[in-house]
């Protein structure tokens, strides 16, 4: 039992704790006063739900939208500081991980916790290799996409179909079938995401090449026109792959949740992943460094930085690519992707994006109103500008995004179902809503005059085909 009940007569509990590991609650509304344990700087919120005013009451929740102050798991993966800007995954810095690490041996050290030895490595990779292909059939389902279909809707669809592809991996206990299942994701996932952006180029797909490297093979299958063996510029080869190690995991963020959310119902793991997929493809998520290239274009130059600026600060516009929900300091990611940026302008044309960017970075940590708010550059500030230069269009971001956090999103979701304290995620909530309403008849129904229905219709967009 972690916690203890007291009638509170005597003096103030705080000064005399029986446990010094222990937090002391009194509640107001009856006197009485509670001891909580306190572990790992966290109290148990179930042991809120003791404190009740009476026997009738269901006992104190935690109230805590959008989970700012909840800790749902106990994990070892990923260590944040926000304050201090640190960023580790298994205990390795992520500045010691891009400088001599591949994503490869960053995504093994994620799901298996060590640093892969040689012969695991290579056993690893070419697992990897081994599995890159698709069925013909997810070939056709892409083909079934509307050529402007958005690609992360294509490829939330096509992880979802993996799941029937692989029933077996319904057996989320047996090692074999997660192997695979983690092999398979991994592998398969810059397969979809190349296939659907020639898709909506309009362009014969490109199958893996088991020669190339795991980031290379992503480039050829994206950019390989008729080469018979196409082989990507060694820059920008690393540069991506520096790009999936700073993107492979990042504890428990929007999509994370989502997976270990749906993951809880002892769901497949393809299934569990499509909706990390989803969580990833909004504008606040993953999505923020296509909104940040939006941004830029709508900048248009350097010189309408100030009047953007001042949008901002009116709250007509948000600064993308700036503020973390975490990093109150500065994104540890953001440090190392501006290296690269400058290494990839270099071995790509010029971009006018980019000196926008630069003006846009220095007026904003130079005004007030982003440095009293903690507001820094986050890693989709730049990766947009390197996924620019690379020539991936601006909708595929999200996808090149969810390349290497798969990696992460099935670490995540192993060690979830490997720890003995989850359970299926079922929040509580503060119900506001009516009680006890009678059933009216509809005749006798009054209310406002106004039908509620859609808003007055834009113009449709007009679209090919059927
Ligand atoms: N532009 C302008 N104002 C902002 C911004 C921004 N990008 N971000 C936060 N603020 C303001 C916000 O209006 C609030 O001001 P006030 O206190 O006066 O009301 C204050 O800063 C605190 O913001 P918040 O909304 O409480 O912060 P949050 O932790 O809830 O939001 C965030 C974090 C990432 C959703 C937000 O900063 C944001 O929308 N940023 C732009 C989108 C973006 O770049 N997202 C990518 C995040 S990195 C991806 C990843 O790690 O996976």
């Amino acid at each position: 039992m972690a916690t203890r009940q007291q009638t509170q007569t005597e003096a103030p509990p705080a000064e005399a704790p029986s446990k010094p590991d222990s937090l002391t609650v009194t509640d107001n509304r009856t006197g009485r006063t509670y001891e909580l344990e306190v572990t790992d700087g966290t109290v148990r919120a179930m042991d809120l739900r003791q404190i009740k005013v009476d026997d009738d009451d269901f006992g104190l929740m935690a109230y805590d939208p959008a989970f700012t102050n909840t800790a749902s798991c106990r994990s070892a993966i990923t260590y944040i500081d926000g304050d201090a800007g640190i960023l580790e995954h298994r205990g390795y810095s992520i500045e010691s991980l891009c400088g001599h690490a591949t994503y490869l041996e960053v995504a093994y050290l994620l799901i298996f916790g060590e640093l892969p030895t040689k012969p695991q490595l290579e056993r690893w990779t070419y697992d990897v290799t081994h599995h890159t292909f698709v069925h013909e059939d997810i070939k056709k389902f892409l083909e079934g996409f509307r050529y402007d279909s958005h690609p992360m809707g294509m490829l939330l669809a096509s992880v979802g179909a993996l799941s029937t592809f692989y029933p077996d991996a319904k057996q989320i206990d047996d090692p074999e079938e997660r192997y695979m299942a983690a092999i398979r994701l991994i592998a398969k996932m810059p397969t979809l995401a190349a296939f659907a952006y020639r898709h909506n180029q309009g362009l014969p797909y490109v199958y893996p090449d088991n020669e190339l490297s795991y980031a290379g093979n992503f480039l050829a299958m994206m950019f390989n026109m008729n080469e018979r063996q196409y082989r990507p510029d060694p820059r920008l080869e690393r540069a991506l792959d520096v790009l999936f190690i700073l993107h492979a995991d990042h504890e428990q963020n929007c999509s994370t949740n989502a997976v270990r959310g749906v993951g809880s119902s002892q769901v497949d793991p393809y299934s569990a992943v499509t909706a990390g997929v989803a969580a990833l493809y909004g504008p606040l998520h993953g999505g923020a460094n296509e909104a940040v290239l939006r941004m830029l274009r709508r900048i248009e130059t350097p010189e309408n930085v100030p009047e953007f600026l001042e949008g901002v600060k009116r709250r007509e516009e948000r600064l993308m690519g700036f503020g973390h929900r975490v990093y109150k300091n500065y994104d540890p990611r953001a440090r190392i992707i501006r290296k690269s940026v400058d290494e990839v302008i270099e071995a790509t044309a010029d971009n006018p994006l980019v000196d926008i960017a630069s003006e846009l970075e220095k007026r904003a940590l130079d005004d007030e109103f982003f440095t009293e708010r903690k507001l820094y550059p986050n890693v989709d500030f730049y990766s947009g500008l390197i996924y620019e230069a690379l020539g991936i269009p601006t909708t595929m971001f999200t996808v090149v995004f969810a390349i290497p956090r798969t990696a992460g999103w099935i670490a995540q979701w192993m060690e979830l179902n490997d720890d003995s304290e989850q359970k299926i995620a079922r929040p509580r909530q503060v119900y506001t809503g009516e009680r006890d309403r009678k059933y009216m008849p509809m005749s006798k129904r009054e209310g406002p005059e106004k039908i509620i229905g859609p808003p007055a219709r834009r113009p449709k967009r007009p679209r090919r085909g059927a």
